[in-house]
């Protein structure tokens, strides 16, 4: 029997408080720096768990996405670079879901090829949505380069990360500006794809890299190809909200909305000569809820070593003729409406069939009434007159 000497014991305690010392300090000194961190939920896979990588999080879609993820019970990293979304909504989603291992916001650039292979080594991602890029067709016939960079590149580097982390499921957003402007309607998943402008060239071309990538990988890929996305959260949490600057390029939805505000004199019409019954032009307005909905629909039946491609719309083609009076309706604003010409890279009949997605995923559109997508956005229009930065 050994009995311990009252002496050695002292001893040891004071080593144990040194140990201690030591530890919590390498702890602080950890936990202070920004090249180590301790692990944590977001870092390791969990049974059970699955960790999607939203980016572009902080945009008008990518926004309600992760929103629709998080109520079921998906983890979510956002990665945003801010340049054209709000941190804003990112704050919103924050304090819906604040407990540990729900939500992370990443601040980093997608062109950033260290940046982006440090958070695909940091966290450990079962899925990404890629969402992030610039999106205005006008936009992209004046600097195109911005759309080849920030659309095609981007998607190199997240699919190479992808591969390099083993990261088995990828989501893309891509759009029926691929398609540019077939003869038939409606627009079926095997309609030639002719792009017209940078936008969808962009987009096509990032299509056919995943593509081709995909013939050699194990990855389960679903390309989502959406028309024209309107309406926001029915409960108001989230809306759409450019920047100011880019209100100009912006899509009829919110030129609309600063019309009935009276930030501009009215709107726009670009058009009146195209062979449609009443010479405006004709789109497949999809609401946002509905959008949302095929992406978790395409989440849940991705497969190993298979590439799903769908359009995501109505099915139904709505003029800007019936879109400025539905909204006029849902605004209650006899909104100005001035007649102007053509707007290049504008095709005239764009609608789509969406069979393929309704026999494949059980996805279809509920959404459907214009005026009602578009009070609902209105309600939280008129409640952030700037967008996130007030309420
Ligand atoms: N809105 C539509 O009608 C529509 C239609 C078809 C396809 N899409 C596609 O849906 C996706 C989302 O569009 P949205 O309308 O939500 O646009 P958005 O501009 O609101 O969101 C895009 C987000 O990506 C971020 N981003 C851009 N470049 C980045 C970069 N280099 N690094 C990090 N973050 C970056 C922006 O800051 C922004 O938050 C896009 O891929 C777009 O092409 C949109
Ligand atoms: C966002 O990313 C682009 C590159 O895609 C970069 O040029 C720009 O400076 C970034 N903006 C911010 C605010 O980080
Ligand atoms: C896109 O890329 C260009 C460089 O080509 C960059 O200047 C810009 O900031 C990027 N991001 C956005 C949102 O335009
Ligand atoms: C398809 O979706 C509908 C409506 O959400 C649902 O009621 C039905 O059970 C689904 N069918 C299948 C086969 O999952």
């Amino acid at each position: 029997m050994e009995y311990p000497d009252p002496k050695r014991k002292s001893n040891m305690f004071g080593k144990l408080l040194m140990a201690a010392a030591v530890t919590a300090l390498c702890i602080i000194m950890l936990k202070h720096s920004p090249s180590f961190s301790t692990p944590t939920h977001f870092s390791r896979h969990e049974k059970g768990v699955t960790h999607v990588l939203v980016t572009g999080g902080a945009g008008y879609i990518g926004s309600h996405a992760a929103l629709r993820l998080l109520k079921e019970s998906y983890r979510v990293t956002i990665v945003d670079n801010l340049s054209r979304g709000n941190i804003g909504a990112v704050k919103v989603l924050q304090d819906l879901f604040p407990e540990p291992g729900r939500l992370q916001f990443i601040y980093a650039d997608l062109g950033d090829p260290d940046a982006v292979d440090k958070i695909f080594s940091e966290n450990a991602f079962d899925a990404v949505i890629h969402f992030a890029a610039v999106a205005y067709v006008g936009e992209s016939t004046t600097d195109p380069l911005k759309y080849y960079h920030n659309i095609t590149s981007n998607t190199l580097m997240v699919l190479k990360s992808m591969a390099a982390h083993g990261v088995g499921t990828l989501i893309y957003s891509s759009t029926c500006a691929t398609y540019g402007e077939p003869e038939k309607m409606p627009i079926t998943e095997e309609t030639p794809q002719v792009p017209i402008n940078p936008y969808g060239k962009a987009k096509k071309m990032a299509e056919d890299m995943i593509l081709d990538f995909s013939k050699n990988s194990d990855m389960a890929i679903m390309i989502l190809r959406y028309f024209n996305v309107i309406g926001s959260d029915p409960e108001g949490r989230l809306g759409e909200a450019p920047r100011p600057e880019l209100r100009e390029q912006g899509r009829i939805s919110g030129a609309c909305f600063d019309a009935a505000r009276g930030i501009i004199p009215g709107i726009k019409v670009k058009g009146t000569d195209y062979k449609t019954h009443d010479g405006t032009c004709i789109r497949d307005y999809i609401d946002v809820t509905d959008l949302v909905d095929a992406h978790v629909k395409a989440l849940q039946h991705a497969k190993p070593q298979n590439v799903g491609i769908y359009n995501v719309g109505t099915g139904k083609g709505r003029s800007v003729k019936e879109f400025v009076e539905a909204c006029k309706k849902a605004t209650g604003v006899d909104i100005k409406v001035e007649y102007l010409p053509r707007r290049p890279g504008d095709y005239a009949e764009v609608f789509s069939d969406p069979t393929k997605i309704r026999r494949e995923l059980n996805w279809t559109a509920r959404f459907t009434d214009l005026q009602e997508s578009l009070g609902i956005a209105w309600r939280w229009q008129k409640a952030h007159h700037n967008g996130y930065s007030s309420s």
